[in-house]
């Protein structure tokens, strides 16, 4: 598919800064919406935002916002955790793009700028069914090991 002119990618790393997207309450509320119909709770969205762009020392990360003349595009979550060397520290948490807008690249110019700004190895969770796993696998992420979950002991 050709790739249209694009619109700004801007990287953020303070929740401050969220303006364009009508701060972390707009930014949430744009995931929830666009992450149909592989959308997490609104306060698990938050969560992710929160552990993104926190000052906490063992903790951080940044988001990708995706817009142009005040129309939201698409946006990234990204999370550096402490966990590197077991398993890769940094996570790709949510991804969504407008769904009118889907298929002309933005998605994936927000993944690969997303892996650039990450040193060392970028791990991410998505279902079967996604469409999104080919564009996954065509910007370079391989599905190497099985995921095992238990239900925890009470479940
Ligand atoms: C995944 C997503 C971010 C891709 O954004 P995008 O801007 O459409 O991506 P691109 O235009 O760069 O690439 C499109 C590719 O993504 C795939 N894709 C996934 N979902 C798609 C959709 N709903 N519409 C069009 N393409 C889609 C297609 O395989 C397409 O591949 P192609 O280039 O061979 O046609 C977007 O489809 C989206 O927001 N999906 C819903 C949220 C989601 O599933 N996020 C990932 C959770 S792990």
């Amino acid at each position: 598919m050709e790739i249209e002119k694009f619109e700004k990618i801007e990287k953020v790393i303070q929740i401050q800064d969220l303006e364009s997207f009508g701060g972390q309450e707009g930014l949430a509320s744009f995931l929830r919406e666009h992450l149909k119909p592989y959308e997490d709770s609104l306060k698990d969205i938050h969560r992710g935002i929160e552990y993104a762009l926190s000052d906490a020392a063992d903790r951080g990360g940044f988001v990708l916002l995706a817009h142009e003349a005040g129309e939201k595009q698409g946006a990234l979550v990204m999370l550096h955790t402490p966990m590197g060397g077991y398993i890769p520290a940094n996570i790709l948490l949510f991804v969504a793009v407008r769904r009118d807008l889907r298929g002309r690249g933005i998605g994936r110019r927000l993944v690969e700028t997303g892996v650039k700004n990450c040193s060392g190895p970028v791990k991410l969770h998505v279902e079967y069914d996604n469409p999104a796993k080919g564009l996954y696998e065509r910007l370079g992420f391989a599905s190497k090991y099985a995921e095992m979950r238990h239900p925890g002991a009470g479940g």
